[in-house]
């Protein structure tokens, strides 16, 4: 598949099929965020894969929304900041580098007929305590994951158009 027919397949799935995921295509996915590029190759990702019923059930409490409760499997993508490339006036890099490798996730998730959706808008504090995540290990993305069961909203083809995002040389208002 030409890359931009991936990337325009690519599409935030709010239902899932009661279907399970295979374990060679979840390991590609983890695959595709492995070999993301990070700031200064530090990799400090953390990539917690829940797929069995008594995490699900509690990872899915942590973002109660409908929708959400029917993803067979949801990748909890985290920081370790511990590990994380700093800027020398303070810039954090990590989650930059988190926002990579969950980009090569979806895209590889398209590309194998699975689907996916950012969600970053879960209660925080409950999945760090769910996880029993350390003080240093920041969960930035889930990734829910299986096989679609609804078509695009209407968001998806709602982009800006490239006169209004591009700067050709010079950044004007
Ligand atoms: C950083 C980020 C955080 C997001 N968080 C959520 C979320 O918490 N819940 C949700 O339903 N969608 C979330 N989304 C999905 C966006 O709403 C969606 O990507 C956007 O509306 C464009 O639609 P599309 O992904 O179908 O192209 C998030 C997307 C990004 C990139």
């Amino acid at each position: 598949m030409e890359f931009l027919e991936l990337a325009r397949k690519r599409y935030s799935c709010r239902k899932y099929r009661d279907q399970a995921v295979e374990k060679n295509q979840l390991e590609k996915i983890l695959e595709a965020g492995r070999i993301a590029p990070s700031a200064v190759n530090f990799q400090p990702w953390r990539f917690i894969v829940i797929n069995e019923e008594k995490m699900l059930k509690q990872i899915r409490s942590t973002y109660a929304r409908s929708w959400f409760q029917s993803a067979p499997v949801v990748l909890v993508l985290c920081v370790d900041y511990k590990e994380s490339w700093k800027r020398a006036d303070g810039k954090e890099h990590g989650d930059i580098d988190i926002a990579i490798a969950a980009d090569h996730m979806t895209l590889q998730a398209s590309d194998a007929g699975l689907a996916t959706c950012w969600v970053c808008n879960f209660d925080r504090d409950k999945c760090k305590s769910v996880l029993n995540l350390p003080k240093y290990i920041e969960p930035l993305v889930y990734l829910p994951l299986g096989y679609p069961a609804d078509e695009p909203s209407a968001n998806h083809e709602k982009r800006k158009a490239l006169k209004d995002i591009i700067h050709w040389n010079k950044f004007e208002e």
